[in-house]
């Protein structure tokens, strides 16, 4: 039987020789070998300090993983990427997101028309609107300004806008309140509505195709509850939309301008830079948000010129697949010890999982790999619920520890506290404890009280969590998780494991409305889950 194309690779070959020969070697020996060690293996770009010494690598790993980065075609296909060339070759799309947060004169064209054009008049339009919102030029029906904006949208349409809003929280105009509604779970919109002014109340329905049954429900029950309490004609005042379908929106009611555009080479984990972040530009200003974009400019002319050693998204990128391919590793453990960044789990989730979480490679043969399980939660929180399994588990999972170095009491003791807790962690995953330190422990609790250590760990730092700093962090996760696809040989941009369960659930409704006929050609677990739910309906539960 022949290997799989990757993993036959001379490139490949030699960095499972090189993970046997390092088996035994302690992360503690090799910082006890190289005193320069944080220096060789540390890079600062711009406000943000990336350290990846505590990575199980060597200078040698460093040498054979930009081999495997050059035979897999990592400069053609980012060169394709900025190229606008149709990377989503499943769904026949160029994958051009960095057009969003290219502000020098640079043309940027999808088969051979400059989109420039169109995104540089999308972002004053959303400017523009943004700024009346603000100053209470554009009010509601009754004359209020808007002052209460809550994003519908889910997926991409969510995750990216909810997160930016919540770590640039600081910079939000005295007044403004922003909510984010995603789930079809009438809870979620009851929460967010309750108590607010519907008089000073803007939705901005997010939602590239406009046919997402989640976004669309939610939307109308929004537009129901604005035509409750201020009749019809109010609707047209208190919506704006974002999206590729006008006419869907248009049908919904939006139109004019107060709906956005959207293009087909923006994927929706990718989107938070268009007008998808449009409650965050009106939260924040517009002169925020292009600082935003200019961070996330900044890292994309990194990751276009620098040579592979001296890459960040590369440089992540292949010490990723060092731990998934070379040393077992299932997961990666995303850890912001920093309040206003504790959603970044859940954005890389969706950006990592959706992106690289495939079976097939992008010719349709099957993968030799494939990314890992994205999980995290805020620090130190973190600390106290699953880091036992971090320190102990017997699978090592990789960690990326991330913080502003100054937070809301500046550099004080609060932050004394956190960021102490974060630096003590990674030492703690590096070094471990071996039961020789514990002479003073009694015997039978020393093997308990004992920790391997040699768990890799990441640290990025930057100095505040500035705008700038956010759109550097994003675009440097969203280029590494493309580095990996490149690799692995994934198409990236598409997502076609959802699919399934949206066609399901559709052909499911009539169930739901009470036409059990339905329920026969399906399994007996889900026939007997919907008679349970009908059951409850009759007994109007
Ligand atoms: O179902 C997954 C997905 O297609 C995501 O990729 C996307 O971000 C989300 O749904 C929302 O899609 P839309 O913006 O079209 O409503």
């Amino acid at each position: 039987m022949t290997g799989h194309p990757l993993t036959t690779l001379p490139a490949w070959q030699a960095l499972a020789a090189h993970a046997g020969a390092l088996q035994g070697v302690h992360l503690r020996d090799l910082f006890a070998a190289d005193p320069d060690r944080f220096h060789r293996f540390s890079f600062a770009l711009g406000p943000l300090l990336v350290d990846y010494s505590k990575q199980r690598i060597t200078q040698e790993t460093v040498g054979l993983l930009k081999e495997l980065a050059r035979t897999r075609g990592v400069g053609a296909g980012r060169a394709a990427m900025f190229a606008g060339t149709r990377i989503n070759a499943t769904e026949n799309r160029a994958a051009l997101h960095v057009a969003l947060r290219n502000r020098a004169e640079r043309p940027m064209a999808v088969d051979g028309a400059d989109v420039m054009p169109q995104v540089r008049a999308a972002r004053a339009r959303i400017a523009a609107f943004a700024e009346k919102i603000r100053k209470g030029e554009w009010t509601g029906a009754t004359g209020k300004p808007l002052r209460h904006i809550v994003n519908i949208g889910i997926g991409g349409s969510h995750l990216g806008p909810m997160f930016v809003a919540e770590a640039l929280k600081d910079y939000w105009q005295d007044g403004m309140t922003l909510a984010f509604v995603s789930n079809p779970d009438r809870a979620q919109l009851d929460d967010v509505l309750n108590g607010l002014d519907p008089g000073a109340t803007l939705f901005i329905v997010a939602s590239k195709t406009f046919t997402t049954a989640e976004t669309s429900l939610n939307a109308g029950l929004a537009r129901q509850w604005i035509i409750d309490h201020l009749g019809p004609e109010a609707v047209g005042r208190h919506f704006a939309a974002i999206s590729t379908n006008l006419k869907g929106a248009a049908d919904f009611g939006i139109t004019g301008d107060a709906v956005f555009p959207m293009w087909d080479w923006v994927g929706g984990r990718y989107s938070v830079w268009s007008a998808i972040g449009l409650s965050v530009v009106i939260a924040c200003g517009a002169e925020t948000f292009d600082q935003f974009l200019a961070g996330g400019e900044a890292m994309d002319r990194h990751f276009e010129t620098a040579p592979f050693d001296a890459n960040l998204p590369v440089i992540l990128a292949m010490i990723g697949i060092w731990h998934t391919d070379f040393l077992g590793a299932p997961a990666l453990a995303v850890l912001p010890y920093d309040h206003r960044l504790r959603l970044l789990p859940f954005h890389l989730q969706q950006l990592d999982m959706e992106s690289n979480g495939k079976g097939v490679m992008s010719d349709g043969a099957p993968i030799a790999s494939s990314g890992p399980i994205v999980f995290g939660t805020g620090g130190s929180d973190g600390q106290h619920s699953f880091f036992q399994l971090l320190h102990q588990g017997p699978k090592p999972i990789p960690c990326d520890f991330i913080a502003a170095l100054k937070g809301a009491d500046g550099a004080g003791p609060s932050r004394d506290l956190l960021l102490g807790n974060m630096f003590a962690q990674t030492e703690a995953l590096m070094r471990g404890r071996v039961t020789s330190d514990l002479a003073a422990t009694p015997p039978e609790l020393q093997a308990h009280r004992s920790f391997s250590g040699n768990r890799s760990s990441s640290t990025l730092l930057v100095e505040e969590l500035s705008p700038y700093a956010l759109g550097m962090l994003i675009a440097l996760y969203e280029h590494k998780v493309f580095v990996q696809g490149l690799v692995w040989g994934i198409n990236s941009f598409d997502q076609w494991g959802v699919e399934l369960g949206k066609e399901l659930a559709k052909s499911l409704e009539p169930a739901l409305a009470g036409d059990t006929a339905l329920l026969q050609s399906r399994d007996s677990s889900t026939a007997g889950l919907v008679a349970a739910y009908l059951a409850a309906k009759a007994r109007k539960l």
